[in-house]
């Protein structure tokens, strides 16, 4: 189990979270910075985990809404976001994203925030894009949210095959750093993206 003081650090709370939800979060660096473009929209955030992005998106969004299909994450989450004070900002889906019944129900929203499960870091494994091994898979993703909103920021492992990001829409591609260590990767369409081509935050 992460210890508190490694919560607080990592996600800027008296926040709840196992050895997977820890791991999973984005640190509250990157994603405040993330955050910042979703400024007063309502948002669609996939996936919620233990409710990290969840928090930050909620702080600078004025609604979020999140699906998960963990059960256990989801009721994390909804512990964290109470604890944040955001509880009123923040509405949770349990299910797949993909099913159609879900998206299909899905209330208006203006931009989307996709951040799918890849947390197999074995040295040897090799991210792919195209037909996607995370879960959901993020071309699949992508495709089915796009469905639903242009404006899309969607986070990828830091070490994929980047031609296979080729045939997309024009985005913004923006490598996060901490420090010198290449962390993730964000591709942001729609109007979420400041400019076209590579872009990079370092925290
Ligand atoms: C990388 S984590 C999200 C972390 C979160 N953004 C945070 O900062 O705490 C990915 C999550 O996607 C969930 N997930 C996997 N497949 C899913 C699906 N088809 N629909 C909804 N959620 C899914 C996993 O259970 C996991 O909690």
């Amino acid at each position: 189990m992460p210890d508190a003081k490694d919560i607080r650090k990592k996600f800027g709370g008296t926040f709840e979270a196992d050895k997977r939800t820890f791991k999973m979060g984005i640190d509250q660096r990157f994603t405040r910075a993330i955050a910042e473009r979703f400024s007063g929209r309502t948002v669609l955030e996939t996936c919620t985990g233990g409710g990290f992005t969840t928090i930050s998106l909620a702080v600078a969004a004025g609604r979020v809404i999140t699906v998960e299909i963990d059960p256990a994450h989801q009721q994390q989450a909804r512990q964290n976001v109470s604890r944040a004070g955001l509880a009123r900002r923040v509405s949770f889906i349990l299910g797949d994203v993909l099913d159609e019944r879900i998206l299909r129900k899905m209330p208006p929203v203006d931009a989307a925030f996709l951040d799918p499960d890849w947390a197999d870091t074995e040295p040897d494994h090799i991210y792919r894009f195209i037909n996607s091994n995370t879960r959901p898979p993020a071309d699949s993703l992508l495709q089915a949210i796009f469905t639903i909103t242009p404006n899309v920021a969607l986070i990828l492992p830091p070490r994929l095959p980047i031609h296979e990001l080729d045939g997309l829409p024009a985005h913004e591609r923006q490598k996060l750093y901490m420090g010198e260590s290449l962390e993730l990767l964000c591709l942001y369409f729609g109007d979420l993206a400041r400019c076209r081509g590579e872009t990079e935050l370092r925290v």
